[in-house]
C-alpha cells in the first residue's frame, strides 16, 4: 500500500499518497519505507519506571512457589523496592532509569506515563517526581507523571493505613500539586494524574476514594489499579470519579464490564504481569471489547509484577492469551493509550496536527508486530520528528 507523511516543525502537517505529498511539498530530508510498516510511535500508559535495584530474588521465590502477595505481606515485594529507592541518589534514580527507557525507545514507546510510589513518604514521592522531569527533559521519550503515594502501605505504618491515608491526602497531595504547578508538565499541558492500589493488603474502596477524591479537588486526573487480584468495587468507585483509565481487570466481574462500557474511562489491560507470575488467567480483553468498552494495553514496567519493557511483546501475549486481533492490539498500544493518558489529541495516530512520533517497523505489514516476538522488529524510531533511532537489524 501506498502510503507518505509530511513531517514540519515535530509535527505531521500532511498525509496522502508519495505522488500528492511530493507534489505539494519539497523535503529536506526523505526515509524510504518501501516495503516497511509505518505506525504511531507506541504509548505506554501505566509505568513504575523509575526505581532502584531489582527483585530478582522474589522472581525465584515465585518460581519455588511463592505467591506475589504472600512476598508482599511478608515485607517484600512494592516495600523492598521502595526501601532501595529512598535509599538511592537522585542521580543514581535518574541513571538506573535511563537504561531502562533506551530499551522501551529502542522498542518503540515514544511515550510513557511513569508513576510515582516506591517512595511512600513525602519527600522521597517528590524525589520520584522530579526524576521523572528530569528524565522527561533528557531523554527523548515523552513522559507523563503520575503521583502514586497510595501505592502500598510504608512499613513505618503498619497496622495504620488510615493514617497513611491521612498522610497521603493531608501532606503529599498538597506538595505535589504544587511541585506541579511549576512544573515543565503543567507549562507544557501535560496532566498530573494520581493513582492508588485499591487491592486486598492495600487500600480499600473507601480509603482508595477518598484519595482520589481529594486529588480531584487539587485539579489532578484520576487512574485507579482496580480487580489484580481481588475484586473489591474498585471500577465503580473510579468510574464514579470520571477516572480517566482503570487499570488491570484481571478478575472484573460481568456488572462492572457493562458499567466500564457505558463509561468513557478507558480500561488499560497489562497481560506481561499475569506471564510474569506465571499464571495463565488474563484480563477478559475480548469480552471487554465486544461489551464496547475502550481498552488499552501496557506494559506496566516495574520490578516486581513485570520487569519488561517491551510494548511489541505485550501485543504478543494479548492476541494469544487474550483473543485480540493485532489490529486491536496495536489500536490498543497507540491511540487508546494515549487517551488513557489523556493525550488523545496529540499522539497515538498518524494524523494532520498530531506530534511526529513514527516508527518504521521491518516487516511486511501490522500484524507481524505481534506474530513475531522476542526479537525487535522496530527498525527506525522518529521522535518529534527527528530520526533518533536506526536499530541494526
Ligand atoms: O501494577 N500492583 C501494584 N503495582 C504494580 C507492581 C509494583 C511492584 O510489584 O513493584 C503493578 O503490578
Ligand atoms: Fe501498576
Amino acid at each position: 500500500m501506498d502510503g507518505a507523511i509530511a513531517v514540519a516543525g515535530g509535527q505531521i502537517v500532511a498525509v496522502g499518497t508519495t505522488d500528492e505529498l511530493r507534489a505539494a511539498w519539497l523535503a529536506e530530508r526523505q526515509i524510504d519505507a518501501a516495503g516497511k510498516v509505518v505506525c504511531p510511535g507506541f504509548v505506554d500508559p501505566h509505568t513504575h519506571v523509575v526505581y532502584a535495584g531489582d527483585r530478582v530474588h522474589e522472581f525465584e521465590m515465585r518460581i519455588q512457589g511463592a505467591t506475589y502477595l504472600e512476598i508482599m505481606a511478608a515485607g517484600g515485594g512494592i516495600a523492598a523496592t521502595t526501601a532501595a529507592t529512598r535509599a538511592a541518589t537522585p542521580a543514581q534514580l535518574v541513571a538506573e532509569t535511563r537504561t531502562r527507557l533506551d530499551a522501551m525507545f529502542a522498542l518503540g514507546t515514544t511515550t510513557a506515563e511513569v508513576k510515582s510510589g516506591y517512595g511512600l513518604d513525602t519527600e522521597t514521592e517528590l524525589k520520584i517526581l522530579r526524576a521523572i522531569a528530569e528524565l522527561d527533559r533528557t531523554h527523548p521519550v515523552d513522559l507523563v507523571p503520575t503521583f502514586m503515594g497510595a501505592h502500598a502501605l510504608p512499613p513505618e505504618y503498619a497496622g495504620r493505613t488510615d493514617d497513611y491515608v491521612n498522610l497521603v491526602v493531608g501532606e503529599m497531595l498538597p506538595a505535589v500539586a504544587e511541585w506541579y504547578r511549576s512544573s515543565p508538565f503543567a507549562a507544557r499541558g501535560v496532566p498530573l494524574f494520581a493513582d492508588v492500589f485499591c487491592e486486598r493488603n492495600a487500600f480499600d474502596v473507601a480509603q482508595s476514594r477518598r484519595v482520589l477524591e481529594a486529588a480531584k479537588k487539587l485539579g489532578m486526573r484520576t487512574k485507579a489499579h482496580v480487580d489484580e487480584f481481588t475484586a473489591l468495587g474498585g471500577v465503580a468507585m473510579a468510574l464514579d470519579l470520571g477516572a480517566t483509565s482503570v487499570d488491570h481487570l484481571d478478575v472484573t466481574g460481568e456488572e462492572d464490564v457493562v458499567r466500564l462500557a457505558a463509561s468513557s474511562t478507558i480500561g488499560v489491560l497489562i497481560p506481561a504481569v499475569n506471564f510474569n507470575l506465571g499464571s495463565t488467567h488474563f484480563a477478559d480483553a475480548r469480552g471487554l471489547a465486544d461489551a464496547g468498552a475502550a481498552i488499552a494495553l501496557t506494559t506496566d514496567i516495574n520490578p516486581g509484577s513485570a520487569p519488561c519493557p517491551a510494548m511489541p511483546l505485550v501485543m504478543a501475549i494479548a492476541c494469544r492469551y487474550q483473543q485480540l486481533l493485532p489490529s486491536e492490539a496495536l489500536n490498543a498500544g497507540t491511540i487508546n493509550a494515549a487517551h488513557a493518558i489523556g493525550l488523545a489529541d496529540r499522539l497515538g495516530s498518524l494524523e494532520v496536527g498530531k506530534q511526529a512520533d513514527i516508527l518504521i517497523v521491518n516487516a511486511p505489514d501490522y500484524r507481524h508486530i505481534a506474530y513475531q516476538f522476542g526479537g525487535n522488529l522496530v527498525e527506525q524510531v522518529i521522535k518529534r520528528g527527528r530520526l533518533r533511532i536506526i536499530n541494526d537489524q
